[in-house]
């Protein structure tokens, strides 16, 4: 955690690889002792991660924090920043702890890369020290860090995917997405249909659906890692659906609340959760949108897509400043004597470039859509299938796929029993 002179690669902030966990419901001070601290610490306050959180945010350094908690309680996260040296920062929080609550946590921001100093921190009980410059994420992180259960579950992704306008192919994006995640990179990954009456996850997947997100979105309050467990369908080894029946007897109204339970609870237990958005503008959209790790919009290469790109890509861009721009891909390119917008354009227009470019292809979606197969199944060769491997392979950050479980990996037992049947 601490950014000092033993840490190894620099770490890049903001990209796709950085994984940020919510911080909780609770007060965080900061004492930032000059101005540039002060405007990081503002924007890591004003980070999605941050909003449920209550921060405020002072300069003075340690000693207006001493001043300040001698007639006031310590928040549960105070950060103290100093300019002094190791004695003066040491003698200053011997003060500090004069007045700080033994359940607050202080997170100490200096200007030395001193080993001696931290450890001697850390003797103290201080729970972080960190060396300015900071990059708004390390103090989320840091702060998030320190509410994270060391035996929690991995903390899943989610990736939402969402068209520019409706038919442009972005659920069959997404499920073939999600299927080559847990095939090819053997990652637990969950489909969250959220188009409940029109969804096509359960078609695509020739498979029987049950009600699981309508028992989900209905009783958010009990939902948690075990509920959503038993509300899944599974799809393969790996894979697994949580998605309505599809249809329109029911209506049902979705409230953003219900959204941050399902993806809470989600985050908990699964790595990878790809969420097919409907194509439709509500707050429970927005808010989905927002708290993605990564959008995945699909846009086909014409006026309206361009517009409806470039508008949701600047809300975006505005909403969510420490997170990476979405992911754009450019599908149904080719479609025979239609006019087109070449990709490069496209990229611009919207200050994104596209990821991915996926031909028009008919035959190859068509026999998938009737088969309920993934184009990797139907057509390995073709352009779509490479294109869309290769977009994965951005998505998951490696090029490398996971072991295949071959007939070396068989446990002992059945080595055996093999051997003994020759
Ligand atoms: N590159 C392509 N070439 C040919 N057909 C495609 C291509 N991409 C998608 N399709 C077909 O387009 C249709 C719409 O796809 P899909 O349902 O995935 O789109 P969507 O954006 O999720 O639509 P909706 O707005 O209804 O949710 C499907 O029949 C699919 O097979
Ligand atoms: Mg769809």
């Amino acid at each position: 955690m601490m950014n000092n002179a033993s840490a190894a690669a620099p770490q890049v902030y903001g990209s796709d690889q950085n994984l940020v966990a919510m911080v909780p419901r609770i007060n965080i001070h900061a004492f930032c002792d000059n101005q540039q601290s002060a405007e990081t610490m503002q924007m890591a306050a004003g980070d999605r991660r941050m909003a449920k959180a209550h921060t405020t945010i002072q300069l003075g350094g340690i000693m207006a924090a001493v001043q300040v908690y001698q007639s006031q309680a310590t928040p549960n996260v105070l950060l103290v920043e100093s300019h002094g040296s190791r004695d003066v920062i040491l003698s200053e929080l011997a003060e500090l702890a004069q007045v700080c609550q033994p359940d607050s946590k202080v997170i100490v921001i200096g200007h030395l890369n001193d080993v001696v100093l931290y450890r001697e921190l850390i003797r103290q009980g201080v729970s972080e020290y960190l060396v300015a410059p900071l990059h708004q994420i390390q103090i989320i992180e840091t702060i998030a860090g320190l509410f994270q259960n060391p035996k929690a579950a991995p903390l899943g992704k989610v990736l939402a995917f969402v068209g520019a306008k409706g038919g442009v192919g972005s659920s069959t994006i997404a499920h073939n997405a999600a299927w080559l995640m847990s095939k090819r990179y053997a990652t637990e990954t969950v489909i969250t249909d959220l188009d409940l009456a029109f969804g096509t996850a359960g078609l695509n997947f020739n498979q029987d659906v049950s009600n699981g997100i309508i028992d989900a979105l209905g009783q958010p309050d009990r939902l948690d890692a075990t509920l959503i467990e038993r509300l899944l369908t599974k799809l393969g080894d790996k894979l697994s659906l949580l998605s309505g029946p599809g249809g329109v007897d029911r209506e049902i109204s979705i409230e953003a609340h219900a959204i941050e339970t399902i993806l809470h609870a989600m985050r908990g237990s699964v790595p990878c959760i790809v969420v097919d958005v409907p194509n439709m503008w509500a707050p429970w959209i927005k808010y989905t949108l927002m708290h993605a790790d990564q959008v995945v919009i699909t846009a086909t290469p014409e006026l309206a897509s361009l517009r409806n790109t470039k508008n949701l890509i600047d809300m975006l861009k505005a909403a969510r400043p420490n997170d990476p721009p979405p992911k754009l891909i450019l599908n149904q390119v080719g479609v025979p004597k239609r006019p087109e917008i070449p990709a490069a354009d496209f990229g611009k227009a919207v200050g994104v470039d596209v990821s991915c470019i996926i031909p028009y292809d008919a035959q190859t979606f068509g026999t998938a859509q009737s088969n309920g197969q993934m184009l990797l199944e139907v057509s390995p060769k073709s352009k779509a299938a490479e294109a869309l491997t290769g977009f994965v392979q951005i998505l998951a950050g490696t090029d490398k796929p996971a072991k295949k479980a071959g007939r070396m990996s068989l446990p002992l037992l059945d080595k055996l029993s093999m051997l003994r049947k020759k």
